[in-house]
């Protein structure tokens, strides 16, 4: 009895000093904005060296597959609900329906690491607010559709086993929370007092659960930061937030307000977030040492399905869209938009299949390359390499010298050594002879390009390049 009475006091104790400690102050949030420009690069290494990675688009927009009651809407798949004026109620009606039950991870996975992408950024939740993971914080999301899995655990899992980095694509503008301001007119479900502090709340703990359930990400891909409710200030919280639960996490610069419309990259010199973000763009040239981007683009009109939309581009210009971002300094976010069954679509499939087999032959002059040091080359675009023993420059051939010499102006520094990157069925590289000249070179090759979509010839060179 005494004992009882005892841990009863310790428990009543407990219990009184409890506002107590609710009291104190929180520790205050550790500031990682100011990392040196060295630390940057070494955290963002493993991204810059990759290159190239796969854009996921999914979401309840999928199953509504561009259509709204029959009618086609006119812009992206995923903006349905803004275009057509959907209100919530009625948006709502796709949750039943979801269910992706033809969705396999590791394929998804293995799709993305044949065509030599390192990573993927995937929606967990788009501006339509529904998250694609099994969310405590909210109804709203996979966990009320009869598909009931998590999709994110799934491809967390088979993302780890392939050795493919996973990151999240996570939209602050949120057109289904009552408390999110500005409110939609059409949102019939909105707060009649929302509060937008209670919106952020809601979004940091969604983004908690993200951080702390599905292993080590790679990116946080925010988005929807436009609206005016969000401030640069809440931009450097939320990244601290972030950085706080994932030390190692590197965040795009859509988390803060400097963004200068789609081109992408930050206006002034607030630098809240890793790197820019240009939309369907790939910019004229690039920015230098120190300052990182990764152009995303959609392979057809649209991020989110849409069963209408069927202007492809050509696996000719994926490669190439690769090839110039890379020769830029640059990385290449290419977008797929699966299907409401959880399929990614044939075109798409049979075009990264493509882009796959240039990248086996190619991927050196690809991963863990720097910028070109040429300005401008009329015939195609360069990326490098450099190393205490030297510099290789990769020469990417779009348009094959029909007279067998190909020319490259300004180059200055002694060649030791030109072949073509593709082998022959021996394993062999063809040598290529090489004619110096005062202010270019000539290489000798042969008459017909060794590949459709863009040739690769490898120049050894003894130090730095000095280029033109
Ligand atoms: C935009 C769009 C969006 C898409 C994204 C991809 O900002 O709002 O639908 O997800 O860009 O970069």
């Amino acid at each position: 009895m005494k004992f009882l009475r005892a841990q009863f006091g310790f428990v009543v104790s407990l219990f009184l000093a409890a506002p107590l400690f609710a009291r104190e102050p929180a520790a205050p949030a550790k500031d990682f904005t100011h990392e040196t420009p060295r630390q940057i690069e070494a955290r963002l290494k493993w991204w810059s060296d990759a290159r190239f990675g796969m854009f996921i688009h999914w979401g309840l927009y999928s199953q509504a597959a561009g259509y709204w009651d029959g009618k086609p809407t006119s812009g992206a798949g995923e903006w349905i609900m803004n275009d057509m004026k959907i209100p919530d109620s009625q948006y709502a009606k796709l949750v039943p329906q979801f269910n992706p039950v033809q969705f396999n991870a590791r394929q998804w996975v293995r799709i993305a690491k044949a065509a030599g992408m390192k990573y993927i950024v995937i929606t967990s939740k788009h501006h339509d607010g529904f998250g694609m993971f099994r969310s405590d914080m909210t109804d709203w999301c996979i966990k009320s559709t009869p598909f009931q899995r998590d999709p994110l655990k799934e491809l967390s899992q088979a993302c780890q086993a392939e050795g493919v980095k996973l990151c999240f694509y996570h939209s602050i503008m949120d057109w289904h929370h009552p408390d999110y301001l500005p409110r939609k007119p059409w949102n019939d479900l909105a707060s009649p007092n929302p509060n937008f502090d209670n919106y952020v709340a809601y979004m940091k703990g969604e983004l908690k659960e993200l951080l702390t359930r599905y292993g080590p990400l790679g990116i946080l891909w925010f988005d929807g930061e436009w609206e005016d409710t969000w401030t640069p200030e809440r931009g450097e919280d939320l990244y601290n937030y972030v950085r706080g639960l994932q030390p190692d996490i590197i965040v795009n610069n859509r988390v803060g307000k400097a963004r200068a419309g789609m081109n992408g990259m930050n206006k002034n010199g607030d630098r809240v977030g890793d790197y820019g973000t240009p939309e369907q763009q790939i910019p004229a040239t690039g920015f230098g040492p120190g300052v990182y981007w990764e152009s995303c683009m959609t392979m057809n009109d649209t991020w989110g399905y849409k069963k209408n939309d069927n202007d492809w581009k050509s696996a000719e210009t994926l490669v190439r869209n690769l090839i110039d971002c890379a020769s830029k300094g640059g990385n290449y976010l290419l977008n797929v938009g699966p299907t409401g069954e959880g399929l990614i679509p044939e075109p798409s499939v049979e075009r990264l299949q493509q882009v796959g087999a240039w990248m086996k032959i190619n991927h050196d002059a690809i991963y863990g390359t720097s910028a070109s040091p040429f300005s401008k080359l009329v015939w195609g675009r360069c990326t490098s390499r450099t190393t205490s023993t030297g510099t290789t420059l990769y020469l990417h051939v779009f348009d094959w010298p029909t007279n067998g010499q190909l020319i490259i102006p300004g180059l200055k520094s002694p060649v030791t050594k030109a072949y073509l990157l593709k082998s022959n069925s021996l394993g062999w590289h063809k040598r290529l002879k090489t004619i110096p000249a005062a202010d270019s070179l000539t290489i000798s090759v042969p008459a017909a390009a060794p590949d459709q979509f863009s040739s690769t010839i490898v120049l050894k060179l003894t130090g730095t390049p000095k280029a033109e």
